[in-house]
């Protein structure tokens, strides 16, 4: 069998691949694999190996006559063609649990970060432009018992509200059905989608599906608060960018943070660079050395499982 990995894992783990197939490994760190060169090695491959740069979408899966399996290193996998995938018994496999404690604390960060001006502050100072005290320099908005509103309470939005408990912040949450142990447990309530964006925060966590695309888009961030920040690790697709940037601009709401969005890398002269209440990270949510391991091992079990005629251990349900 041939396991196809389509960017450059550290050598311990295509070692234990080769354990049980044959690997095939794209020798980069910092590029996805050419559309043609991906479409081309997948050809013989049986299991595929895959990343969020990868679109494996109808013209991908039909090309590909012997793929039993895709697992994606990432807990989110809308660059795959579920359905489809489904339509023609090919197995999709994603790395949910092992990220979700990093991936909170990441936004967690963010929002302090966004809320503390942090990034600006850094460049004041890195900038020579740092003059003194002053008794407004860098001033932000508190974090500590402020409202927080939590869209999509999967594990990763459990896993925000437990920190935002730790904060004495008043939590809300919408999602698709309700919470009833994050209620208990956070005594965080579930409101409405308009309750929700009245919130200090507006925090998206949520999986991005047909339902949850564009939600963020001009009428939400108009319900919004003046004083909101928006914060998105979720995909950039919930967000329509232009009507944040408005919304920034005009004051409709106070700043964002993204460690997501519609076009990764960010685009050269994406107004974003240029507006200083939002704050842009290139979507490291799970990007600890530890998280960033156990993911690629657990793509490297589900991969085995299936060479092996096994159950996959986290198989798309
Ligand atoms: C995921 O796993 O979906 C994350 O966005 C990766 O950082």
């Amino acid at each position: 069998m041939k396991v196809l990995v389509t960017r450059q894992i550290p050598e311990r783990f295509i070692e234990d691949l080769k354990t049980v197939a044959d690997v095939e490994m794209y020798h980069e760190k910092l590029k996805a694999m050419p559309r043609e060169e991906l479409l081309n090695e997948s050809q013989d491959a049986d299991v595929v190996i895959t990343m969020m740069s990868d679109q494996i979408d109808q013209e991908y899966l039909d090309h590909c006559p012997k793929l039993k399996a895709v697992i994606n290193l990432a807990v989110g996998y809308d660059n795959i063609d579920v359905d489809y995938a489904r339509d023609k018994g090919i197995i999709v496999c994603n790395t949910p649990d092992v990220l979700t404690e990093t991936t909170a604390e990441l936004g967690f960060t963010l929002m302090l970060v966004t809320a503390r001006r942090i990034i600006e502050a850094a460049h004041l100072v890195e900038s020579r432009e740092w003059k003194g005290w002053e008794p407004y320099l860098m001033a932000g908005k508190d974090v500590y018992r402020k409202s927080v509103g939590i869209y999509g309470m999967g594990s990763i939005g459990t896993a925000f509200a437990r920190r935002c408990k730790g904060f004495d912040m008043d939590i809300m949450y919408h999602t698709r059905s309700r919470h009833e142990e994050a209620e208990k447990e956070l005594v965080a309530k579930y409101v409405s989608f308009d309750e929700l964006l009245k919130t200090d925060y507006v925090v998206c966590t949520a999986p991005l599906t047909k339902e949850t695309e564009n939600i963020f888009n001009k009428e939400a961030f108009q319900k919004m608060n003046d004083d909101t920040i928006f914060i998105n690790i979720g995909r950039g697709g919930h967000v329509v960018e232009e009507d944040l940037l408005e919304a920034v601009q005009n004051g409709e709401i106070l700043a964002a943070g993204l460690d997501v969005l519609r076009q990764e890398p960010i685009k050269e002269g994406h107004p974003f660079l240029k507006e200083k209440n939002i704050v842009v990270l290139p979507h490291i949510g799970s990007a600890t050395v530890e998280t960033r391991d156990a993911m690629i091992q657990l793509c490297v079990d589900n991969a085995k499982h299936i060479v092996n005629g096994e159950e996959p251990k986290t198989p798309v349900k």
